[in-house]
């Protein structure tokens, strides 16, 4: 179907949406760029970029410091940041919105202050087998101070989370369950809703990674009911280097500080230091003033594009890799889960994941090939890595036909 036609059919106009994306509209190896590789990281509109360099150009200071007029409008723009992220994620207020490096420094934030301050030995954390390096390791060394475990909850050979076998891991002594709202290994959408709910009714509290969450689905903290929520910017056509923490008021009042410095203390003596109030208890020096302007500017770029269609679209392009994947001969899908976003993890049988992505690469398909940083998920299903395509609102069909051109060309020089 022409791509035009099918941008009305679907109600989302994917090519005007492009054109707002100038890095994709170059060759790479003498063809056209084809990006998917959004799950490592999305690229940026024009209106992000142009939001961090007006930022720079005419505001550019630093904030909750100075005593003049830059100084207070860098300040306000930080602040007007904060706020953007709060209405995105429908936080109830905006010292839940804690400014972050990105999804990493988030968890191992919540690991670092709540986990070792409420873990005790023989207490248990739950993260799911899918999950990212960055959501077991920084729980494993909360455990390991605490003298707790951190064990995994099962995932089926197609990829889903095995609720019934959570129910059974969940007692008194799980304090903590930690799973992403999606698998970025597999494109696994989770049943956050009722892992919250089941993890609640036990007593514990609930951090979702939602790296890979917010650019394919809205978010509503409130309605999830989770304790905290992570993720990072550039994940969601924002700038590297700033993310978010999102934590219930009561949960951030009573933790502990993450890092001391600068702006998280309210006064310093060598007889003690008492701490700043949320959210700058947990925002130790000079923040990424830019990185959150060109945050709050790609949330408000998505906030006005029509996100139900989005979904839409996003799942339509999906299955329509699907579709060309089952009709493809050596192709093994990896992950083939109830539901699935933004994410196509397979393998060519006989080929090494390394290869097929260098000879897409050298057709100007770019995608990542690897364990993603989620080698437990792998082990499970004895492979070293997969080849991953990962979509965004911007990838048409034709990209799709692209990429399996690419791959039957990469197949000829490999099998
Ligand atoms: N975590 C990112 C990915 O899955 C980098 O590619």
């Amino acid at each position: 179907m022409n791509e035009a036609i099918q941008a009305v059919k679907s109600g989302f106009d994917v090519l005007a949406v492009r054109k707002d994306f100038p890095i994709l509209e170059q060759e790479v190896n003498g063809q056209p760029l084809v990006y998917l590789d959004n799950a490592a990281t999305t690229q940026k509109p024009q209106f992000v970029i142009d939001a961090i360099a007006n930022y720079y150009r005419k505001d550019n200071s630093n904030v909750h410091r100075g005593a003049h007029t830059l100084s207070d409008r860098a300040t306000q723009v930080f602040e007007a940041a904060r706020s953007t992220v709060q209405q995105f994620v429908n936080a109830a207020h905006n010292e839940e919105i804690i400014w972050t490096r990105g999804t990493t420094e988030s968890i191992n934030l919540v690991a670092a202050t709540f986990a070792v301050s409420q873990l005790q030995a023989g207490d248990r954390v739950l993260v799911s087998a899918l999950e990212h390096h960055s959501n077991i390791v920084p729980w494993q060394l909360a455990a390991e101070r605490c003298g707790a475990q951190v064990e995994a909850i099962p995932v089926t050979d197609k990829g889903d989370i095995d609720l019934a076998a959570f129910d059974k891991l969940l007692d008194e002594r799980v304090k903590i369950v930690a799973v992403s709202h999606v698998s970025n290994a597999l494109g696994t959408v989770n049943p956050i809703a009722d892992i919250i709910t089941k993890a609640h009714a036990a007593g514990a509290r609930v951090l979702i990674d939602g790296a890979q969450g917010v650019a394919h689905f809205p978010v509503d903290v409130q309605a999830l009911d989770c304790d905290f929520y992570a993720f990072s910017s550039h994940k969601v056509f924002g700038p590297t280097g700033i993310g978010v923490l999102y934590g219930k008021r009561e949960l951030l009042d009573a933790m502990p500080p993450y890092q001391g410095g600068g702006e998280m203390i309210e006064t310093v003596s060598f007889a003690g230091t008492t701490f700043n109030r949320l959210p700058f208890k947990f925002e130790a020096g000079t923040p990424n003033i830019a990185g959150a302007v060109g945050l709050a500017a790609a949330l408000d770029y998505l906030s006005a594009l029509d996100r139900e269609q989005i979904a839409i679209y996003e799942e339509e392009l999906l299955a329509y890799v699907h579709e060309q994947a089952a009709e493809f001969a050596g192709l093994r899908r990896i992950g083939e889960a109830q539901q699935i976003a933004g994410a196509f993890s397979f393998l060519l049988e006989g080929a090494h994941p390394a290869d097929v992505g260098m000879l897409l690469d050298q057709q100007g398909v770019a995608v990542r090939t690897g364990d993603h940083c989620a080698q437990p998920i792998m082990a499970q299903y004895c492979i070293p890595g997969t080849v991953r395509a990962s979509f965004s609102i911007y990838n048409t069909r034709e990209e799709v036909d692209r990429l399996f051109a690419a791959l039957h060309k990469a197949r000829s020089f490999l099998v």
